[in-house]
């Protein structure tokens, strides 16, 4: 499927929940959030009928998102299904990474193509201040424990937040010494709560690395499906990557849509494109669907306009990130 800008459009952001185990000071309100019913989501049957005829259409690679997809019911048969749907050749999972020490064994099975796990900080008491109700020691266990199981792929996404002291951001940094696993520092999108969190850009991160560790090298080949750009640290096992999604625009080469967990489709992370798709998938409505998916990727804007408009109201958690 091609936008009307050229662009080939083949890797969907599947978001398969809006519920989360954490609540990140930047993603969700401490109280009062209102989740979707079991029934406003798409089920099993629903997000594999999308995911068969998005195929059929070329997209080859699939993110799972959420909220927290691992608190989503039969995660793990859903993964495998759609491992299994013809053209899908990459399947993915972005995490906080609570429940990893109980999953990773099972996504290992399920074949897994990468993982991505949220730390934001080292430091216990900061990651309980940030998530609200998190224990770091959870996640890295389950850090560990995807990594003694051989999944693939493995990166950390730290968000890039105003905070972050050049001794939290090299001790981030030095997860990857000694582990094969990639980091990424995440600039603060102004999404949601985003909106009122400060944040640093890439430049101040990459001048802390640099004095501490000396060059950082661009590293040419692609790693993952997503827009970070990644660097070497000499002696380091692991990429830096960052990703900047104002200081350094990838909207040129964006090849993605998203779908929330109700079944809406998204053209782009800022925009509310209005297209929802639950009826067409509830009634296995084929024409409908691609009707509307093909018409909402001719609306697909050449760039997000975070600093021009309001954009999506929806929190992260509600659109999948
Ligand atoms: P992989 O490298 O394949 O693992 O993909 P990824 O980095 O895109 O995955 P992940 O879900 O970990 O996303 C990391 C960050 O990138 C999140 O904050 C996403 O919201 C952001 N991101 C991913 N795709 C886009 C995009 O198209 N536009 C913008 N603005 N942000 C994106
Ligand atoms: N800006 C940038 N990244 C964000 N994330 C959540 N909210 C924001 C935001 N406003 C991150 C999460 C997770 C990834 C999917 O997106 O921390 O690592
Ligand atoms: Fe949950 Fe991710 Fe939002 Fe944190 S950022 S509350 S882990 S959905």
């Amino acid at each position: 499927m091609k936008d009307s800008f050229n662009r080939e459009v083949d890797y969907v952001r599947l978001s398969v929940t809006d519920r989360c185990d954490l609540r990140c000071t930047y993603c969700m309100p401490a109280t009062g959030m209102r989740f979707l019913k079991k029934a406003e989501v798409l089920s099993v049957e629903e997000i594999l009928f999308l995911i068969e005829n998005l195929a059929l259409q070329g997209i080859k690679k699939v993110k799972i998102t959420g909220g927290e997809p691992l608190t989503r019911n039969e995660i793990v048969p859903l993964i495998k299904a759609i491992k299994e749907v013809k053209g899908i050749e990459k399947v993915t999972l972005t995490t906080n990474g609570i429940q990893l020490t109980k999953y990773a064994n099972a996504l290992k099975k399920a074949k897994l193509d990468g993982i991505n796990i949220s730390i934001d900080t080292l430091d216990p008491d900061e990651f309980r201040a940030i998530t609200r109700v998190g224990e770091l020691k959870r996640v890295l266990s389950g850090l560990e424990k995807a990594v003694e199981v051989g999944l693939p792929n493995i990166k950390v996404n730290t968000v890039a937040r105003g905070e972050l002291t050049e001794e939290a951001i090299c001790d981030i940094a030095e997860l990857t010494k000694t582990n094969p696993i990639h980091v990424r520092f995440i600039e603060l999108m102004p999404i949601g709560l985003g909106k009122s969190c400060p944040g640093l850009t890439k430049e101040d991160i990459f001048s802390v690395l640099e004095s501490r560790y000396g060059k950082l090298s661009p590293f040419e080949h692609r790693l993952g499906n997503g827009p970070a750009c990644y660097y070497s640290l000499a002696g380091f096992k692991g990429k830096i990557g960052f990703i900047s999604a104002l200081g350094h625009c990838f909207c040129a080469e964006c090849d993605r849509i998203r779908i929330t967990a109700d079944g809406c489709l998204k053209t782009c992370l800022h925009m509310d494109d209005g297209c929802e798709l639950k009826t067409a998938l509830q009634t296995e409505n084929k024409e409908l669907l691609l009707q509307q998916v093909f018409s909402a990727i001719q609306r697909k804007p050449e760039k997000h306009h975070f600093l021009e408009s309001q954009g999506d109201s929806r929190l992260m958690s509600q659109i999948g990130g």
